[in-house]
């Protein structure tokens, strides 16, 4: 925060950050960084894809002036869905980037009114299957309440990261003082993608951080490859205390049967690494499709 607050000055236009970045359990400071924002005079742009539907995000605590969010994450929504949010304060500092209809009314002539609010932002076209599926999630996540939502996906991260910790041979590397519900692990001695499959045969489905989807993270902490696991409100102690208990199975595994365990395969369609509704500890309500590391409703399947 020191940093943001030593470079932030009357040449900075806009902050952008990730509220929670895809690599750990990490939560920024939004409501700082909205400050330092609004100090120096910039437009904050919040990145609210891991947070939205994970816990609650307030747009006047934080002071954000765009904020922009995925359906396909802890909302639980359709893929391919994604929303920005703009404070109408901040309308006349942006231009979109193409006039189309209905974004903007055409003059007939030489000239043309933007919509008004966030639509002149808006594409004509959309997919509106998706979303009235994104509008579902988006009001299943409000009935259950965000507050809960909240509190239950971090305790559960935090009974993982406090039980992965505990044990030998495993390191946990999510960083800074506030936590969300993802949790990164590595097991001494074995590849992150080894373990992922090992869990996804016991039907316990998890992720992996890669060091091409993090380079600046990498770059500073050299940690990725790593387990990412993202629990959710639906998972319960149990799945948690199981999870590491096959964790701890692997970590102490002997070194002949470490060889037999064989990295999954890389990933294609449909091996989304991050959708909490696929990658999400074991049993997943209404989930009937395919998951990540072959495993449908927990058990293997075979791939065509
Ligand atoms: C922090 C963050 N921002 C943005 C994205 C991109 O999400 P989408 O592909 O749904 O737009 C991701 C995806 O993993 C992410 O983790």
């Amino acid at each position: 925060m020191a940093a943001l607050e030593r470079l932030a000055g009357p040449r900075t236009r806009l902050i952008g950050v990730s509220h929670v970045p895809t690599s750990g359990g990490l939560v920024q400071p939004a409501a700082e960084i909205g400050r330092i924002a609004r100090a120096c005079g910039a437009l904050f742009l919040l990145d609210a894809t891991q947070s939205a539907g994970q816990f609650p995000v307030n747009v006047d605590a934080i002071g954000c002036d765009l904020l922009t969010g995925t359906g396909r994450k802890f909302l639980r929504g359709p893929r391919g869905t994604g929303f920005l949010w703009v404070r109408a304060a901040a309308l006349d500092r942006l231009d979109p980037f193409v006039a189309e209809i209905g974004s903007a009314t055409w003059d007939g002539q030489q000239g043309f009114t933007w919509a008004p609010g966030a639509g002149r932002f808006a594409t004509w076209e959309h997919s509106y299957v998706n979303v009235l599926g994104l509008g579902a999630a988006v009001r299943q996540a409000l009935d259950l309440g965000l507050e809960a939502i909240g509190q239950r996906a971090a305790a559960l991260g935090a009974r993982l990261r406090r039980q992965l910790a505990g044990l030998p041979g495993v390191t946990v590397h999510d960083l800074g003082p506030i936590r969300c519900a993802i949790v990164t692990a590595k097991v001494d001695g074995l590849a992150a993608e080894q373990v992922a499959q090992a869990l996804a045969r016991a039907g316990v489905n998890v992720s992996t951080t890669v060091p091409e989807d993090n380079p600046l993270d990498t770059q500073d902490r050299g940690v990725h490859p790593l387990i990412r696991f993202s629990p959710h409100y639906y998972n319960t102690e149990d799945e948690i205390d199981r999870a590491t208990e096959l964790v701890a199975a692997l970590a102490t595994l002997p070194a002949p049967h470490r060889a037999d365990l064989k990295p999954r395969p890389a990933r294609g369609p449909g091996s989304d690494k991050t959708h909490p509704g696929r990658t999400g500890l074991g049993r997943m309500p209404g989930a009937h499709d395919t998951l990540p590391g072959g495993v449908r409703n927990g058990r293997p399947v075979r791939r065509r």
